[in-house]
Parts: C-alpha cells; sequence; structure tokens
C-alpha cells in the first residue's frame, strides 16, 4: 500500500463514523432541526444517525464509546426537560476525550437551559464543542386548539 492509499483508507475511516445524535421532540419542532443537523452533516460527508429518547436505540447508546455525538430537546421552563435531564445524569463518564453539542428549540425564553445541561456532561469528562438555540414558532400539541373536540 503507497503513502497515497493509505491517506484514502484514513480518510474512508472517517467518513464511516456516525455521529449519534440523541433528540426528544414532543411538538416536531426539535425532530426538524434535527433532521436538518443531520443533512448538514451529510453534506460535509459525515454520517449522523438520529436516536429518539424514547426509542430501544437510546439503550444501546453509549457516548464514551463515541468521537463525538449531540443532544437536542425542547426548552422546557427554561431548561431541558426533566426527561432529557434524568437521562444525562444516569450516563458513564467520558473516557477518550468524547466531545458533544447541544441543541434546543425554543419560543424565544430559553434561560440557562445549554448552560445548566452542559454543566452535567461537563462533569461527566465529556468536551463542549458548542450549542445552537432556535426559536420557534410554538405550536405544541398541548396549546394546539384544533385538537380539541369542542372546535369542530
Ligand atoms: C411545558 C412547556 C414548557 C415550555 N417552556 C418554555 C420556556 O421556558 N421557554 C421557551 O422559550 N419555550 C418554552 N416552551 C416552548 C417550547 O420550547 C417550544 O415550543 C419547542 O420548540 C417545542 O419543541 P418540540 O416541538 O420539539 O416539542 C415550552 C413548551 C412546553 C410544552
Amino acid at each position: 500500500m503507497d503513502e497515497y492509499e493509505k491517506i484514502g483508507t484514513k480518510i474512508t475511516k472517517v467518513n464511516e463514523v456516525k455521529i449519534p445524535i440523541v433528540y426528544f421532540s414532543s411538538s416536531g419542532n426539535t425532530k426538524y432541526v434535527a433532521q436538518l443537523i443531520k443533512n448538514g452533516f451529510k453534506s460535509a460527508n459525515v454520517e449522523a444517525e438520529l436516536i429518539p429518547i424514547n426509542s430501544t436505540k437510546i439503550q444501546e447508546f453509549k457516548p464514551e464509546e463515541n468521537e463525538v455525538f449531540g443532544v437536542g430537546a425542547p426548552v422546557y421552563a427554561m431548561s431541558f426537560p426533566p426527561n432529557m435531564v434524568a437521562w444525562v445524569e444516569k450516563l458513564s463518564s467520558a473516557k477518550n476525550n468524547t466531545k458533544f453539542f447541544l441543541f434546543n428549540t425554543n419560543a424565544g425564553l430559553p434561560g440557562p437551559a445549554i448552560k445548566n445541561f452542559k454543566r452535567i456532561l461537563e462533569k461527566k469528562k465529556y468536551r463542549f464543542i458548542g450549542a445552537l438555540e432556535i426559536v420557534s414558532p410554538t405550536r405544541d400539541s398541548v396549546f394546539e386548539l384544533s385538537s380539541f373536540k369542542y372546535n369542530d
């Protein structure tokens, strides 16, 4: 194998890595953003794998085995939702410099959601590389008037 082929092999390996993105989305805003992020990675030749927090795939997800992973959720009461906080608190600590990024969707009042969630992962020695906060039109199912029967 000459030098060129060796480099080629390395590049292929990098491209084979899948970046896990764990997300929660109640009314679809965060799921939509997660898909945009996945598409963004794809345009840079990097595969991402979306893992909904309430799917069975979440049990197999071990953050410490990845080079980088992402977590996204809606903002609830200026925080990541309780289910995401409970999940992240149970994760094992980092072993090999695993990095993470965060994103949320919110209605314009994210407060310290990123700061506080980031701190939990940093205590576990994961390395923060960035965050994205997207203000989205609130169309949460909780407030969706058309879902009430008396509206018919
Ligand atoms: C219970 C609840 C609490 C919320 N609290 C906040 C909040 O503190 N700040 C904010 O900007 N948006 C808040 N929102 C709005 C959501 O963050 C926003 O609609 C989000 O995009 C929903 O994401 P999803 O469609 O992925 O569930 C709240 C929504 C709900 C249902």
